[in-house]
């Protein structure tokens, strides 16, 4: 488990620089950003930006605009501004989300609060590291294996078959999921030690996508993986995940459907994807 008492040097100082607008007007709205500098002595805290958001569609435009106008050592990430690539993920107003998909209408009046993902070391401002993530999604093996000679083509695939995937692969790992996880938060912090790690929603998502393809035929290996106290069933379906989850798809519902076929898996390890489907 974490450690609870928090170090002292990460208690969050909420009263940071405050940069005010020029002019007041309807248009200005606060951005709280969550500030954080390796290389200074001080403790994290949160700097108030007032932002004129008349030309501001997205929360991701307000922090380029914060970055280009008012303070260039606001550090976080961003690529494709369209919610595909994931690397924007953030906490805004309490859930994680995208910042490129977030609409500055969508949060209601107030000042807007921006921290980084929950329970993840910070490299530096709103950058979180996610090595530990990608090692648990490295972890699912999450590429076809198949056990049949290779055809000269394609592995092909019904529609049907193709359509189990559908809520699937469209997974972008956010990381949104796994970090808003409370079991995750405690259990997911190994960092490797494969045997006590819960792996969390995201990487359990991409376990099962790869569980239901059809053309998989590693299915008995790829449960035996998960198959121990903590990987798949320290999930307590807190539902967290689906809650926040920028692409809208549900991985509360994928871990279900792994526990449901470890259940069902017959004593000889024949194919319990069939029986799964019945
Ligand atoms: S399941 Fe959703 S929240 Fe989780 S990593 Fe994939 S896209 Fe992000
Ligand atoms: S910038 Fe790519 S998902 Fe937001």
């Amino acid at each position: 488990m974490v450690q609870l008492t928090l170090p002292k040097n990460s208690q969050v100082n909420r009263n940071g620089k405050t940069y005010k607008a020029d002019k007041g007007g309807e248009t200005i709205r606060t951005f709280k950003v969550y500030r954080y500098d390796p290389d200074a002595p001080e403790n994290p805290r949160v700097d108030a930006y007032d932002v004129d958001v008349a030309d501001v569609s997205m929360v991701l435009d307000g922090l380029i605009k914060i970055k280009n106008e008012t303070d260039s050592t606001l550090a976080f990430r961003r690529s494709c501004r369209e919610g595909v690539c994931g690397s924007c993920a953030m906490n805004i107003n309490g859930a994680n989300t995208l910042a490129c998909t977030k609409g500055m209408d969508e949060l209601g009046d107030g000042d807007i609060t921006i921290y980084p993902l929950p329970h993840q070391p910070v490299v530096k401002d709103l950058v979180t590291d996610l090595s530990n993530f990608y090692k648990q999604h490295a972890y699912i093996q999450p590429y076809l294996q198949a056990k049949s000679p290779e055809p000269a083509t394609e592995w092909r695939q019904s529609q049907d078959d193709r359509a189990q995937l559908d809520g699937l692969y469209e997974c972008i790992l956010c990381a949104s999921c796994s970090t808003s996880c409370p079991s995750y938060w405690w259990n997911g912090d190994k960092n490797g030690d494969s045997d006590q790690e819960y792996l969390g929603p995201a990487a359990l998502l991409q376990a099962y996508r790869w569980l239901a393809d059809s053309r998989d035929e590693h299915t008995n290996e790829r449960l035996d993986k998960l198959e121990d106290e903590f990987k798949l069933y320290r999930c307590h379906t807190i539902m967290n995940c689906t809650q926040v989850c920028p692409k809208g798809l549900n991985p509360a519902e994928a871990i279900a459907s792994i526990k449901r076929m470890m259940v069902n898996r017959p004593d000889d390890k024949a194919d319990p994807k069939k029986i799964a489907a019945e």
